[in-house]
């Protein structure tokens, strides 16, 4: 380090939305009842805006005020209980800018959990029927507003861009210095990061990289994609993001790794392993999983921590990265 890329990276321009620092929190009753001896949680559903999660700290970056300069009008798109276009549409809002949603259907009948959300922070929503339809309508979309006078920006999907990975380039810092005031650090430290779009772990890698700190390992639990088409979505992103920030240190590839067992049936639908996740966390530390992410990655770390790869000396960290009004959809 001391080549001042931290120095940039404080510097950065965002937009604040987040209350930071989130909390790292101890969880000593499952630790017991897994025989895990170090077990913590890395509260970012607690990012506080528009119910919080991972998506606040991206957007930061995505939205800062020079990229709104004469911006009337975001436009981004997700699935139909997507967390980044909640939180899109309410920093639209707040910013006093409007908002289309492209959203993967069926449309709901009676929108609940997110896609209440969306429509109670007056976002446009535009239902497709399929994955694949949601960028091409989205670029025709924006071009129907430039064309009635508007000047959209595209947020593209999760924010999980070279410069939206800078928040968790952030959230990286956060966490380094919170794990270091717990006291000795211990051989190991290991991260479990809920993914899918790869923004938040690319961040992570890339900021764990620009500490140098090859101690603490990072696993990505997939919602939806294999294990290799995350990896090389993570590398290009936190490239991306270093680039940004004219880093030009090697990424800590080595320190990552994925888990795709746990996708079940397909993103989004629930696996018995999730359930049971989701019942442990709430049973024993009152916290609150989404069935689409989080659950899914705390279900990958209870494998993890029962089977060969884990050693009794590992500090174990879950990134809690929020979405749980998916839980009450
Ligand atoms: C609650 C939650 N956790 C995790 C993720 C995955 O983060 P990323 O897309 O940065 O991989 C998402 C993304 O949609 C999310 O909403």
């Amino acid at each position: 380090m001391g080549d001042g890329t931290l120095e940039r990276l404080a510097s950065w321009e965002r937009e604040e939305f987040a209350a930071l620092p989130t909390r790292l929190l101890p969880m000593p009753r499952m630790a017991a009842s897994l025989g895990a001896s170090d077990l913590w949680v890395k509260m970012d559903a607690e990012t506080g805006f528009a119910l919080g999660g991972n998506k606040v700290r991206k957007l930061e970056f995505e939205l800062a005020p020079s990229r709104l300069d004469g911006v009337t009008h975001l436009l981004t798109a997700g699935g139909p209980q997507s967390n980044h276009c909640r939180v899109t549409a309410a920093a639209a809002a707040r910013l006093g800018l409007g908002c289309t949603l492209v959203l993967s259907g069926p449309e709901p009948v009676h929108p609940t959990g997110n896609a209440l959300l969306h429509r109670l922070f007056n976002a446009d929503v535009v239902t497709v029927a399929d994955r694949a339809e949601r960028t091409p309508r989205m670029e025709a979309v924006a071009e129907a507003l430039a064309q009635a006078g508007e000047r959209p920006l595209v947020v593209p999907i999760g924010a999980s861009t070279g410069l939206g990975c800078l928040g968790y380039v952030r959230a990286a810092v956060e966490l380094v210095e919170q794990l270091d005031a717990i006291g000795p650090r211990p051989p190991r430290t290991v991260v479990f990061v809920p993914t899918s779009s790869c923004g938040t772990l690319a961040g992570l890698l890339l900021g764990m990289s620009i500490l140098g700190r090859p101690d603490v390992a990072l696993i990505g639990v997939s919602a939806d994609a294999p294990a290799d088409e995350l990896m090389a979505a993570t590398k290009q992103i936190a490239r991306d993001g270093a680039r940004l920030l004219a880093w030009e240190g090697d990424l800590f590839a080595d320190d990552v790794a994925f888990v795709d067992t746990q996708v079940g049936d397909g993103y989004g639908v629930s696996t018995p392993a999730s359930l049971e996740a989701i019942a442990l966390f709430g049973q024993s530390e009152g916290l609150v999983l989404d069935p689409t992410y989080t659950a899914k990655a705390a279900a990958g770390m209870l494998e993890w921590l029962s089977g060969d790869h884990a050693k009794p000396e590992d500090r174990v960290v879950f990134l809690h990265t929020g979405g749980h009004p998916g839980l009450l959809a």
